[in-house]
């Protein structure tokens, strides 16, 4: 008896050999018998006080923001701690065992409900929950995020985005359930910035968390709001969208050195006008259509758009006025090879020659002018009655080519005074923000 005392002090007092087990603490505890009772209610000795829910979220990863669906998916890790006033036990008296893990369908747990959740989430939730000495509980939670949020494309692809993730019970009023921050801003920023780092398109900027209620149909309830804010990474947009259209709108004023004559230049353009186009229907695939304010790269994908449709259209206006021109020329060629014909026919008169021999020379004549084949023999042909007309032919061809020069600069200055302006607008947004 006296032994076996001495063996019991021995035990309890001396660091090694320690006989209380997790059991001896199940048992210590109640939770071997009137397990339903924990589970079913709140864990709190008076009714009338709340149970304070501390709420820690870590944003681990930024999966996927879909502009057009204002969807923003995210990786979260979400830790819960409340007290539960019915378990307590002394350390010293159990081994020093500080904590336990219990499965979670043995105790209570505060209901906590993201309201901006839009799908079933993909909850990985840990089977056990960690139960402390003093009666402090914790639950993690790992989830896959699916919510909405309100996604602004103005600035896109140059854009900061803030969406927010509010926590409430579900059931539980404000006097039931009050909900607490567990850690500070920062220490959560920073952390989500470590875990995130260079993963996706994203930038994480700042996770900021307040403490909230919402008041509706007469019940208020305790809510945790945390605003992720984010910034996107523009390169992969500029070097596949807004470098192309620049590089089009670059091809398109190299295109004014291309000469008129033959439709080549016009074919050219509207080549250059139909990639525009096939960019602009990319574009439409990523914006979202519900926009308040037209996004800046829309208005730059369509202004870049009209500038090149002005273009073709002065391209098209000078070649009118070419054609005009080679039609006068046409006109006055004939004029003139009727002329040379009849002088043909005169001079040889007067020479002596029959016109029947002249006949072929003369219709060799027409038929090189109409074919455009052997000007020089024409030109031989004629004399200096043909230099008079130069003066009036070349008139319309000189309009078109005053025409294009003028348009030219125009045009040069209207791209570069609206290109600035554009990424003017796309970078002021950006340090408004
Ligand atoms: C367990 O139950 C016994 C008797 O029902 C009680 O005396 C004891 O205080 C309970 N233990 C705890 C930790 O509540
Ligand atoms: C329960 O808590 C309320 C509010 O804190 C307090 O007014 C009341 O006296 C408490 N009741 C008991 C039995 O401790
Ligand atoms: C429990 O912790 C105390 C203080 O740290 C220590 O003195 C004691 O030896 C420990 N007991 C056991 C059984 O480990
Ligand atoms: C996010 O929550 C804050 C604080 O409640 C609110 O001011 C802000 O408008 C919310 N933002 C969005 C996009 O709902
Ligand atoms: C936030 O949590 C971390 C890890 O649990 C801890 O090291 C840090 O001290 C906490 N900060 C605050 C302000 O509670
Ligand atoms: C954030 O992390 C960096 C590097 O890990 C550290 O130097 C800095 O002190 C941290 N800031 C805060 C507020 O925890
Ligand atoms: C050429 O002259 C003939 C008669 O001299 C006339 O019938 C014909 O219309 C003229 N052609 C042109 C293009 O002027």
């Amino acid at each position: 008896m006296l032994a076996a005392f001495f063996i019991t002090l021995l035990l309890t007092d001396g660091v090694s050999p320690c006989d209380r087990s997790y059991r001896d603490l199940l048992h210590f505890l109640n939770l071997t018998q009137k397990t339903d009772l924990l589970a079913m209610t709140r864990p709190v000795k008076n009714h009338s006080e709340p149970t304070e829910v501390e709420l820690d979220m870590l944003l681990y990863a930024i999966l996927d923001v879909k502009e057009k669906e204002q969807k923003f998916m995210s990786y979260v890790w979400i830790d819960l701690y409340w007290k539960d006033e019915y378990i307590q036990w002394k350390q010293e008296d159990f081994c020093n065992i500080t904590h336990i893990s219990l499965p979670t369908q043995l105790l209570w747990k505060p209901d906590i409900a993201i309201i901006e959740m839009t799908e079933k989430n993909k909850v990985t939730q840990s089977p056990y929950l960690r139960i402390f000495y003093n009666g402090r509980a914790l639950l993690k939670i790992d989830m896959v995020l699916i919510t909405t949020c309100k996604l602004q494309v103005y600035k896109f692809p140059f854009d900061t985005q803030s969406c927010n993730l509010t926590f409430k019970s579900v059931i539980h009023k404000d006097y039931e359930i009050q909900l607490v921050l567990f850690n500070n801003s920062k220490w959560t920023t920073n952390w989500s910035k470590e875990m995130t780092g260079t993963q996706s398109d994203w930038l994480l900027i700042s996770i900021t968390s307040i403490k909230g209620a919402i008041h509706k149909y007469g019940i208020s309830r305790s809510l945790v709001v945390y605003t992720i804010t984010m910034k996107r990474r523009p390169v992969l947009y500029i070097v596949n969208f807004i470098l192309p259209v620049m590089l089009f709108l670059c091809l398109d004023l190299a295109s004014f050195m291309i000469s008129e004559s033959g439709g080549e230049k016009l074919s050219f353009k509207v080549t250059v006008l139909l990639a525009v186009t096939v960019m602009q229907l990319i574009l439409n695939e990523i914006l979202p259509s519900s926009s308040d304010k037209i996004p800046v790269i829309v208005v730059f994908c369509i202004g870049i758009f009209g500038l090149m449709m002005l273009s073709l259209l002065e391209t098209i206006l000078v070649m009118h006025l070419m054609e005009k021109d080679s039609v006068s020329k046409e006109s006055g060629a004939d004029k003139d090879q009727n002329q040379s014909v009849q002088r043909l026919l005169c001079c040889s008169g007067s020479a002596g020659e029959t016109p029947s021999q002249l006949l072929p020379l003369a219709r060799q004549v027409s038929s090189g002018q109409l074919t455009g084949e052997s000007h020089d023999s024409e030109k031989e042909v004629m004399t200096g009655s043909s230099r008079k007309e130069d003066g009036p032919i070349g008139y319309w061809t000189r309009m078109a080519k005053a025409i294009n020069k003028v348009f030219f600069i125009f045009y040069l200055t209207t791209v570069c005074l609206f290109v600035v302006s554009m990424f003017y607008s796309w970078i002021k947004e950006e340090e408004e923000m």
